[in-house]
């Protein structure tokens, strides 16, 4: 099986093609992303970061050219097929957030959980918590989002894009509205999901402090995508702090443990197979390993 978890052959988007108020957003994209890989793409304001981000994660369609999810060509799929690839594997985080303004915090982030069918309200919930935890927002788990912050509400948006534990992360200026520490323990946990869990993620920004978070950097001017070389990419290395990192795989462990239950839970009431029950314990149980292991003392 190829490795490739995204491909963008040829990606052209022409907005309002063949009006007099055209725009060439994006111009011939080809961009091939690993499994496992934590890229960012940079650009300006108006270079197309987000015509592209939403065209990677199916909310869009391209004018032209093909997009493959884990070796699926989703360029002609149905809005119902989209939306159930988007439901499993993809966890997005607008822009401008999109949360929906009439519930709280903590149910924005239960709702996707929820829609899957796998967890019960209470177990929803408790992983609802434990995720505004990680983006350090529990205390606002009752708010709506006209009584968070600009920047309160992006970190429901990613505690929200992390919910169903999605194979491909793409976060649209994640930190746009955060301050520089909040900044920065957002891309730490970043950055142990995908060391641990090898999710994969895309992140488009203008700023190289969220950037330096990921492992190749791509820019994008014009529409246009040009790869940065690797002298370059020197200067965005970093790594988060020992602290910081072990805080949030602690959380992790607790995560894990639930999900654990919940399996037993869909055992016990005939929700799955004992072969499917055996197969995702083994994979959580991995998982579990590998986040005990990497507890530094
Ligand atoms: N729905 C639309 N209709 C027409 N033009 C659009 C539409 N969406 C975006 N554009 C145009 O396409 C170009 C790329 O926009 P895009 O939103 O992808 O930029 P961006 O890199 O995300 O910018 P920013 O950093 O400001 O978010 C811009 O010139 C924009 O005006
Ligand atoms: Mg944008």
């Amino acid at each position: 099986m190829s490795r490739a978890a995204i491909e963008l052959i040829n990606v052209e988007k022409v907005y309002e093609e063949g009006t007099p108020a055209e725009v060439h957003a994006l111009r011939g994209i080809d961009l091939v992303v690993n499994k496992g890989e934590f890229i960012a793409i940079m650009g300006p304001s108006g270079s197309g970061k987000t015509t592209l981000l939403n065209i990677i994660g199916t909310m869009d369609k391209p004018t032209r050219g093909r997009v493959i999810i884990d070796g699926e060509d989703v360029t002609d799929y149905s809005e119902a097929r989209l939306a159930h690839i988007r439901r499993e594997k993809i966890g997005f985080v607008f822009q401008f957030f999109n949360l929906i303004s009439t519930l709280t915090a903590l149910e924005n982030v239960t709702l996707p959980m929820l829609l899957t069918g796998k967890y019960s309200e209470k177990e929803a919930r408790e992983k609802a918590l434990d995720l505004l935890t990680l983006v350090r927002l529990r205390e606002r788990a009752n708010h709506k989002p006209r009584e968070l912050s600009g920047g309160e509400q992006q970190r429901v948006a990613i505690a929200r894009a992390l919910a169903n534990h999605p194979t491909f992360v793409l976060m649209d200026e994640p930190t746009g509205s955060l301050d520089t520490v909040t900044g920065s323990r957002i891309m730490s946990l970043c950055r142990v999901l995908n060391e641990k869990f090898g999710q994969t993620f895309i992140v488009v920004t203008h700023n190289p402090g969220v950037a330096k978070a990921a492992k190749k950097i791509y820019h994008i001017r014009d529409g246009k995508l040009y790869k940065t070389p690797p002298e370059d990419l020197m200067k965005y290395t970093w790594t988060p702090s020992v602290g910081e990192k072990n805080e949030i795989m602690r959380v992790y462990i607790r995560i894990l443990r639930q999900e654990l239950n919940s399996l037993k839970r869909r055992l016990t009431s005939g929700q799955i197979s004992d072969a499917e029950y055996r197969m995702i314990k083994q994979r959580i149980l991995q998982d579990l390993e590998l986040i005990r292991r990497g507890i530094e003392k």
